[in-house]
């Protein structure tokens, strides 16, 4: 399973939808002013790398409605599929684009712009650049899920401490963006809007996981295992012990990742 593919994110939604930070969405939400106004043209949410539209599902299962999103991706497939789901409730637009073309980005008209899952991949050149945009316009900033480097299993296995500092390492890799930030994006994202003047609020946002999250634990091992298995001086032998083992202690096992949410308003 690829990490942006439909039946990725389809199965990572609901742990994210429980870890997301609630009081967060609320702010941003009261911010946009969306209880009280009406849609108007100066009322938009611009949520970056959108995939199928999980940010958007996010606000409107918190109550959120009269939504004008545009989604922004590179992958048409998931924005067809955004739209498929969404097109005909909310007033999306799509706009298929290169993140990385940071100049051409659709802000105009944005109140908040938005990303989930996203900053982890992305290098500080990238957010630099990005913010530029964004602090010209004063506009708000919600970015959830981005992972911090913390992942605890229970039971523990003595590999775990090994694999997870190789996975870390893997992070900080290129992932389109530029060198990822990986675990350091929030404390990253947080002082460059500080430095632009932003009220900057983060809370953790980590997953919580159990038997009831097996398929999406075995794909987590999975997409572990093979991230770290070339390049990082793990014994192939002790890996494949360990994902044996982490599989056989899926049901009664249980993870936690950690992630944080941040929401950045201008002054
Ligand atoms: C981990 S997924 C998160 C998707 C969605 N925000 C969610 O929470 O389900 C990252 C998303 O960023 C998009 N993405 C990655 N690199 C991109 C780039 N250079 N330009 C535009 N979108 C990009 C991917 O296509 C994918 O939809």
């Amino acid at each position: 399973m690829s990490s942006f593919s439909i039946a990725w994110l389809d199965l990572r939604e609901n742990a994210d939808f429980a870890a997301r930070d609630k009081n967060l969405v609320t702010q941003a939400l009261h911010w946009l002013g969306q209880a009280a106004a009406p849609i108007s043209p100066d009322r938009i949410i611009v949520d970056l790398g959108a995939g199928t539209g999980s940010t958007l599902r996010a606000r409107t299962t918190l109550g959120a409605t009269n939504l004008a999103c545009r989604l922004v991706d590179l992958d048409g497939k998931l924005l067809d599929e955004a739209l498929r789901r969404h097109g005909k409730n909310y007033l999306i637009e799509d706009y298929q684009a290169d993140l990385n073309i940071i100049g051409e980005l659709p802000l105009t008209g944005a109140h908040i712009v938005s990303a989930s899952a996203l900053f982890d991949l992305a290098s500080a050149e990238f957010i630099d650049a990005l913010i530029e945009r964004i602090d010209a316009r004063k506009t708000a900033v919600y970015a959830a899920l981005n992972y911090d480097g913390t992942t605890t299993w229970a039971p523990a296995h003595p590999l775990d401490e090994k694999v997870l500092a190789a996975f870390n390492q893997d992070q900080r890799t290129d992932k389109g963006l530029g060198p990822a930030l990986g675990p350091d994006c929030t404390a990253y994202l947080k002082q460059a809007l500080e430095k632009k003047g932003y009220t900057v609020s983060i809370q953790p946002s980590p997953w919580q996981l159990d038997g009831k999250d097996a398929q999406m634990q075995q794909e987590l091992i999975n997409g572990i295992a093979m991230a770290v298995s070339e390049g990082y001086d793990l014994n192939v032998d002790e890996l494949i012990a360990w994902k044996i083992f982490r599989t056989a202690n899926i049901a009664n096992g249980n993870c936690s990742i950690g992630h944080w949410d941040l929401l950045a308003l201008p002054r």
